[in-house]
């Protein structure tokens, strides 16, 4: 299977994996033709890519780093945990910073039926355990670009990643399970926000709206906080996950230091390790998807890592950021490459997929070539780049 971006599907190309709507009903099954009028509606509800049947392609299978069961579940819950957080919230949301503050605490016991639920608990087992059992950390986010993400898909993202990044550095289940639950609730107080200040690009906010916007850290911190299921370590992913290391952060300005986030008594008053690991999961997601209101449009995965690693220091603890950089696949499986530079010139300009991942160094997959610069099918041929050096490799998705 190859994933083609959605611009140059056409109705010769067969589709390699089942699409579903938002509301999980089946669309289009594998195997399927994918006609004009399907495409264009996948593209209207957001679809960036689809993966398609290639001959001599077909062991290529992209392998998200959570099983799709696992992401399925936990969507669910996200979603109808959001749902009924939402209706609750919206009584008070337009009101000022110190009321919304007050009902947060009034109306805590209606809310806390919301926050980590069961389902949702359920489901971050699930995933820990997966990422725990894998003999190599390899991030694949790719799978989930296919729609608009929501609110509760990037807390599903950043709780992916931060885990995966929990795991390089060897964190207990009792750790993970603190870092997850910080990283599926992180952003849990923009719901407090009024809703025409999401989406908004952060230059156009005025004074009083930057000051509202600054404030979604505080207001998830007391919704988690008042919580007897949420630790206080995951409690205080909300109130840091916008600290930078410097001290230019908000809300309250304190630093950190670069150093790898192991469990260190000397860091008081310092940004607790799992908001800086989330801090890195956030803006990476950020970056894939793109996020208004820092001013990030959805970039590729080289594009997100580069902006990330000139991130790291002054914002992103910069020990974390080279830990992400170690595990994400420059060229993710599946993914449609096109040649451009290889020890034998014929193949310059010729286009493949990436086949599979050599964990050991994730610049060097193998490759399996099958068509022409001219867009003519050729006999597949495997290449494995770790092998064969001289190959420079171009994303065409
Ligand atoms: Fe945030």
């Amino acid at each position: 299977m190859v994933r083609y971006v959605i611009e140059e599907v056409n109705d010769s190309m067969v589709l390699g994996e089942s699409v579903y709507l938002p509301s999980g009903e089946l669309l289009l099954a594998t195997g399927n033709r994918i006609k004009e009028r399907y495409r264009r509606r996948l593209v209207e509800m957001g679809y960036h890519s689809l993966l398609i049947d290639v001959e001599g392609t077909e062991t290529v299978r992209p392998a998200p780093t959570v099983s799709e069961t696992a992401q399925r579940e936990m969507g669910n819950a996200l979603e109808s945990s959001s749902r009924g957080l939402s209706a609750e919230i919206q009584n008070f949301r337009n009101q000022s910073t110190e009321k919304i503050r007050e009902l947060i605490k009034k109306n805590r016991q209606h809310l806390n039926k919301f926050i980590m639920t069961a389902g949702v608990a359920r489901a971050l087992e699930q995933f820990i355990e997966e990422i725990m059992s894998q003999s190599a950390v390899v991030l694949n986010l790719s799978v989930l670009r296919q729609t608009q993400p929501s609110l509760f898909i990037h807390a599903l993202n950043v709780a992916i990643t931060g885990l995966c990044i929990g795991k390089k550095y060897k964190l207990s289940y009792e750790e993970m399970k603190q870092l997850g639950i910080g990283a599926l609730n992180y952003d849990l107080g923009l719901i407090a926000l009024p809703k025409e200040l999401l989406g908004k690009p952060a230059e156009t906010f005025n004074e009083t709206e930057m000051k509202l916007y600054r404030q979604h850290t505080v207001f998830g911190y007391h919704m988690l906080s008042q919580n007897h299921m949420i630790p206080t370590t995951s409690a205080a992913v909300a109130l840091q996950h916008h600290e930078y290391q410097n001290g230019s952060g908000f809300p309250r300005g304190i630093i950190g230091d670069n150093r790898p986030p192991l469990k260190d008594f000397s860091r008081k008053n310092m940004i607790h390790r799992f908001s800086e690991i989330v801090a890195v999961a956030d803006t990476y997601d950020a970056c894939l998807f793109g996020r208004p209101e820092m001013e990030l449009s959805a970039m590729n995965v080289q594009t997100a890592l580069r902006y990330i690693i000139r991130a790291g220091g002054d914002k992103l603890n910069s020990d974390i950021v080279r830990t992400l950089v170690s595990i994400v696949p420059i060229y993710p499986v599946g993914a449609r490459i096109r040649i451009v530079n290889a020890p034998t010139p014929q193949l310059i300009g010729n286009y493949g997929v990436v086949a599979r991942d050599n964990p050991d160094n994730l610049e060097t997959p193998q490759i399996i070539i099958y068509e022409t610069k001219n867009h003519q099918k050729i006999k597949p041929v495997l290449i494995d780049m770790h092998r064969h050096s001289g190959f420079t490799l171009e994303l065409v998705v």
